[in-house]
C-alpha cells in the first residue's frame, strides 16, 4: 500500500487510541493495524511482547495477518448463537466487555485466539517467511507407521515452533500473576495451543514401479483450522465450571458430580449472561434484528434467538441460478432467476432497550 494511505491510516488510527481509555489491551488489537507491525505503535503489548516484537517483526507479522483468520473461525463456529463472536470497533480488547466475564465464551475466545497464534506461526515457518523457523528439522531420516516405513520428505509443519512461541508471547503477561482469572487464562491458552497439534497428520507420496507404493515419502502437515474451530467449539459445549480451591494455588471443578477438568477442556468461572438484551456492562449486544430459522429447533430458532420476544419477518428478492442445462462439453448454463424469500428478525424488547443504546 503507497505511504500516503498507510500515513493517513496512522493518525486514523492514533486518533481512536486517543479517543478510548486505554483498559485491558491486548495484543489482539494488532488486527486492526493488518500486516503492518510497528512494535512501538501497538498498544496492549507489555514488555516481554515488545521484546519480542523487535526480535522477530516477521513473527510478529504473521500473528497480526493471522488475527482476522481465528475471528473468522470464532465467528463461524458461533453464527448461530445470541453471542455471536461479534467485534466492537474501536475497542482494544476487540471482543469488549464480555471478555471481561470470566464466562464459557471468554474461554473460548482465548483458546481460539492461541490456536491461531500457533496455527499462523507454523504455517509462516513452513512457507519460509520467517528467519528465526522453518520445517521442523527433527523430521529427517526413515521411520515408520502401520503401513511400513516410509522416509521423511519435504516440509512438515514444525508445530512445536508455533507452540513455543504462542506460549511465549500470549502467556507473557499472566505466568507470574496467580490470581484466579490468570489461572483460567492460562488454562484455556494452552487448551488452545494444544488443540492444533491434533490436527497434525501423515501425508504421503507413493514411489515405486508403477504406484506400487513400496517407497513413501511423507510429511507432517496441519489440517484446515476449521478442524481446530471445531474441537475447541465441542470443548466450548462441555467447558467445565470451577472454583478456586482452597490455597488459591489452583482450580477444582464447581460442581463435584462433575469431572475433573482435564488439560485439554476449557474451564470458567462466571455463568453467561443471556445475550438477550443490550447490556454495556456485561458487553452484551443483544439479539433485535439478527436473522433467525423459523424452522429450526436448535439455537437459532426465533425462538431460542428472539429470547421470546417474537420476530419480524421480510420479503427479500435474490437471485439465483435456475434451469441449468449441461452443454457438451464442458459448461453448465444457467438462467438468473428471482426468487423471493422470507427473512426472520428478531423484535427489539418492547421497552427500557432503546434508553440504552442512546
Ligand atoms: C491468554 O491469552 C490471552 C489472549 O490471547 C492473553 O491476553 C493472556 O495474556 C494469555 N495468558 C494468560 C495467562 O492470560
Ligand atoms: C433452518 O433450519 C432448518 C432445520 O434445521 C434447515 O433445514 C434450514 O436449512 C435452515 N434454513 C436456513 C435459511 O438456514
Amino acid at each position: 500500500m503507497c505511504p500516503v494511505v498507510w500515513g493517513i491510516w496512522f493518525s486514523l488510527s492514533s486518533i481512536l487510541l486517543w479517543g478510548a481509555p486505554e483498559v485491558n489491551t491486548s495484543w489482539w488489537y494488532m488486527g486492526a493495524m493488518g500486516s503492518r507491525v510497528i512494535c512501538d505503535n501497538i498498544p496492549g503489548l507489555i514488555s516481554q511482547q515488545r521484546r519480542l516484537c523487535h526480535k522477530h517483526p516477521d513473527v510478529m507479522q504473521s500473528i497480526g495477518a493471522g488475527i482476522k483468520d481465528w475471528i473468522r473461525e470464532c465467528q463461524h463456529q458461533f453464527s448461530h448463537h445470541r453471542w455471536n463472536c461479534n467485534t466492537i470497533d474501536r475497542d482494544h480488547n476487540l471482543f469488549g466487555r464480555v471478555i471481561l466475564r470470566s464466562s464459557m465464551e471468554a474461554a473460548f475466545v482465548y483458546a481460539i485466539s492461541s490456536a491461531g497464534v500457533v496455527f499462523a506461526v507454523t504455517r509462516a515457518c513452513s512457507q519460509g517467511e520467517l528467519s528465526s523457523c522453518s520445517c521442523d528439522p527433527k523430521k529427517k531420516g526413515s521411520t515408520k507407521d502401520n503401513k511400513g516405513n516410509f522416509d521423511w520428505g519435504g516440509c512438515s509443519d514444525n508445530v512445536n515452533y508455533g507452540i513455543r512461541y504462542a506460549r511465549a508471547f500470549i502467556d507473557a503477561k499472566d505466568r507470574k500473576e496467580k490470581d484466579a482469572r490468570a489461572l483460567m487464562n492460562l488454562h484455556n491458552n494452552r487448551s488452545g495451543r494444544k488443540a492444533v497439534k491434533r490436527f497434525l497428520k501423515l501425508e504421503c507420496k507413493c514411489h515405486g514401479v508403477s504406484g506400487s507404493c513400496s517407497v513413501r515419502t511423507c510429511w507432517l502437515a496441519m489440517a484446515d483450522f476449521r478442524k481446530t474451530g471445531d474441537y475447541l467449539r465441542r470443548k466450548y459445549s462441555g467447558a467445565i465450571q470451577v472454583v478456586m480451591n482452597q490455597d488459591g494455588t489452583g482450580f477444582t471443578v464447581a460442581n463435584k458430580k462433575f469431572k475433573k477438568p482435564t488439560k485439554s477442556d476449557l474451564v470458567y468461572f462466571e455463568n453467561s449472561p443471556d445475550y438477550c438484551i443490550t447490556d454495556r456492562e456485561a458487553g452484551s449486544l443483544g439479539t433485535a434484528g439478527r436473522v433467525c430459522n423459523r424452522t429450526s429447533r436448535s439455537m437459532d430458532s426465533c425462538e431460542v434467538m428472539c429470547c421470546g420476544r417474537g420476530y419480524d419477518t421480510s420479503h427479500v428478492m435474490r437471485m439465483t441460478k435456475c434451469e441449468c442445462k449441461f452443454q457438451w462439453c464442458c459448461a453448465v448454463r444457467c438462467r438468473d432467476c428471482h426468487e423471493t424469500v422470507d427473512v426472520h428478525t428478531c423484535k427489539a424488547p418492547k421497552n427500557a432497550d432503546w434508553l440504552d443504546q442512546t
